[in-house]
């Protein structure tokens, strides 16, 4: 099974991908991740990636695709895969049909994401991350056992450079322009589940997970 999980920042797509991982026993592909990951290491691609981060901006399509292809030829990414934050514009998703045709592999389904613009500002500016296993966090809606430690692996919480106000404002935008069309690109190719993302996040996974039953 090959999942994509699109929606708008803090959507809940890391949240849900955790457990979705879990349950379906699909490895987890986050760009976003991905980037950090790199910028940690201070690796090329990290330092070319942090500038577009720091804007809210996209990084541009040749670098994304020609990561997440990398990723995706990793031997633990043979069996079933949860795409997060990948495909964001409609190049990326040309490029994610070419790369699974090569390895003769198909897309499953789009489960998109819906959350108004006002509860995804309410929810970035609240988040808290690990810095170790990249699991979210929020201060009211989803608090850590231990206040600053990961429940799962016990890693340090931080907060997202990306996730001030002023970079929030720009990722929305940059959703609403660039990534949204994908909504009506999959609905056409018949892959796009609808998900309310707007509710709590026990009741926003059941409807994922009874989604994600439906398709088995
Ligand atoms: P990326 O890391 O992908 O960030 P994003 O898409 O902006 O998504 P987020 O990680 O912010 O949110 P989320 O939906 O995962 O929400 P979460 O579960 O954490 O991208 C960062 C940057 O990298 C981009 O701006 C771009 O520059 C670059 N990039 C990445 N991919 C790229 C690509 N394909 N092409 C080009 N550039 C790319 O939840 C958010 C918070 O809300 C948490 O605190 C959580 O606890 C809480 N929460 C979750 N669900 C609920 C709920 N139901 N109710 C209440 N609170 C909730």
């Amino acid at each position: 099974m090959i999942l994509v999980l699109l929606g708008p920042p803090g959507a809940g797509k890391g949240t849900q991908a955790e457990r979705l991982q879990e349950a379906f026993n699909l490895v987890h592909v986050a760009s976003g991740d991905l980037f950090r990951e790199n910028l940690r290491q201070k690796t090329d691609l990290g330092n070319l990636a942090q500038k577009y981060m720091d804007r809210g901006e996209l990084v541009p399509d040749d670098v994304t695709i020609g990561m997440v292809r990398a990723r995706l030829e990793q031997p633990d990414a043979a069996e079933g895969i949860i795409l997060d934050g990948f495909p964001r514009t409609i190049a990326q998703a040309r490029g994610l049909d070419e790369m699974l045709d090569d390895m003769d592999r198909e897309l499953s389904a789009v489960l998109h994401i819906a959350v108004p613009d006002e509860e995804l500002i309410r929810r970035l500016s609240g988040r808290w991350i690990c810095e170790q296993c990249q699991t979210p966090y929020h201060v009211l809606s989803n608090p850590p056992q231990v206040a600053g430690k990961c429940n799962l692996c016990g890693g340090k919480l931080y907060q997202r450079d990306d996730d001030k106000p002023e970079t929030v404002g720009a990722r929305l935008e940059v959703y609403h322009s660039q990534t949204s069309p994908l909504i009506e690109f999959y609905r056409e190719a018949n892959l796009l589940r609808e998900v309310d993302g707007s509710g709590e996040i026990d009741d926003v996974w059941e409807a994922l997970k009874n989604t994600v039953e439906a398709l088995e």
